[in-house]
């Protein structure tokens, strides 16, 4: 998505970061999760249900409730004027302003999550006269109809009760009331899902223009990774609370290395590209109350070697090979033992392309 401001510098960093859900026995969502987000880049976040990344997202935003709680790990956000501050350190009144002023979420489903019983202008103004109590109820006013119509909604719709607007229309309301405080990072966990395929184009469009205008971060989070391949800088694959794969939206399409990329492509079809026969990835996400000290994806994997159901590969440069168009180098990260030949002494696989499977071997229990 080109011309940014301040790329390169990171805005976010989360650092070996662990949540469990406190219950019986513990849900270990996210584990050890390593992702720095740069200023102004747009960042994708796919997985399939289940994998965290909703945990994520609101663990960054300090959204977490019991049984929810931080187990280890560090979030930390670096300002424009060059001052980092310990994201879950924040408390009270810093807290509150870091939220929305820093960073500011618009939630799954959240177009279903405006008030009923009040007009959009009182909801948009609401959030302004919270954060800026000193302003003037006109500049409040005005401010609404500014947002409203930077996110393609006419200002008279300010009048209307939410379920006087369409989905689209109240997903643009949502964006209008996070960019309301100019955040340095927006974050959207599955912000479109709910919504027809051309609304939800329109919307990444806008969204695209306001980040290019505005200059902030975006983590995109969605399981569909062919809309993040289309609006992303750079992607990160999580699987079962970890990152398996991390690199360019380029280099992910062309060279994905992680079996679960792979197959996560062949799970959607392009917005724009040919037509293709769509496979779901066989198999089942692993139980996260287990410790998983093996590869979490070894028994779904068309690519499994005996080390995979022993050891966890650690999240490494990905190896560059005959069929890449770029090398990716540090950064482009994988965690899979199968390309990590020269620690291992096997083979690497057949080159895996266009989102389609190609096993080399058939393993124990997995179909040809
Ligand atoms: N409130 C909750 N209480 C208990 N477990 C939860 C809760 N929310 C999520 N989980 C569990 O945490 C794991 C990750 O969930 P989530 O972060 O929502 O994943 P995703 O957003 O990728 O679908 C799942 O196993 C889910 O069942
Ligand atoms: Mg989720």
């Amino acid at each position: 998505m080109g011309n940014h401001h301040d790329t390169g510098r990171p805005v976010l960093s989360v650092r070996g970061l662990h949540v469990d859900y406190h219950l019986d026995p513990p849900v270990h969502a996210v584990r050890d999760l390593n992702l720095v987000l740069r200023r102004g880049e747009v960042l994708g976040i796919a997985g399939e249900s289940g994998c965290g990344k909703s945990t994520l997202a609101y663990a960054v935003n300090r959204l977490l409730r019991p049984p929810a709680e931080v187990v280890a790990g560090s979030v930390v956000f670096h300002g424009a004027d060059g001052h980092d501050t310990d994201v879950l350190a924040l408390t009270g009144d810093a807290l509150r302003s870091f939220r929305w002023r820093r960073i500011a979420m618009v939630f799954q489903g959240a177009m279903n999550a405006l008030n009923p019983v009040l007009t959009i202008h009182t909801q948009l103004t609401d959030v302004l006269a919270a954060h800026e109590p000193g302003s003037r109820r006109r500049d409040r006013a005005r401010r609404c109809a500014e947002l409203l119509s930077l996110v393609g909604v006419h200002p008279d719709r300010a009048r209307s009760y939410p379920h006087e607007l369409s989905g689209g229309m109240r997903q643009r309301v949502m964006i209008a009331m996070a960019l309301a405080l100019n955040p340095d990072v927006l974050v959207m966990d599955e912000p479109t899902t709910a919504l027809d395929v051309v609304v939800q184009r329109d919307i990444l469009r806008e969204l695209g223009r306001l980040r290019e205008r505005f200059g902030f971060a975006l983590v995109f989070i969605t399981h569909d990774l062919s809309l993040l391949l289309e609006i992303s800088d750079r992607i990160a694959i999580m699987y079962a609370g970890r990152v398996v794969e991390e690199g360019t939206a380029t280099r992910l399409l062309t060279a994905p290395r992680h079996p679960y990329t792979t197959g996560l492509l062949g799970s959607f079809p392009s917005l724009t590209g040919p037509h293709q026969d769509l496979r779901g990835i066989p198999g089942q996400p692993p139980d996260l109350t287990q410790a998983l000290a093996h590869c979490a994806f070894h028994d779904r994997c068309p690519h499994r070697r005996d080390v995979c159901a022993h050891q966890r590969p650690p999240l490494g440069p990905a190896p560059t090979t005959g069929d890449d168009p770029a090398p990716g180098g540090e950064t482009h990260l994988v965690a899979c033992h199968a390309w990590h030949p020269d620690r291992y002494g096997a083979p690497p696989p057949t080159p895996l392309r266009n989102g389609t499977f190609h096993p080399t071997h058939t393993a124990e229990g997995v179909d040809p």
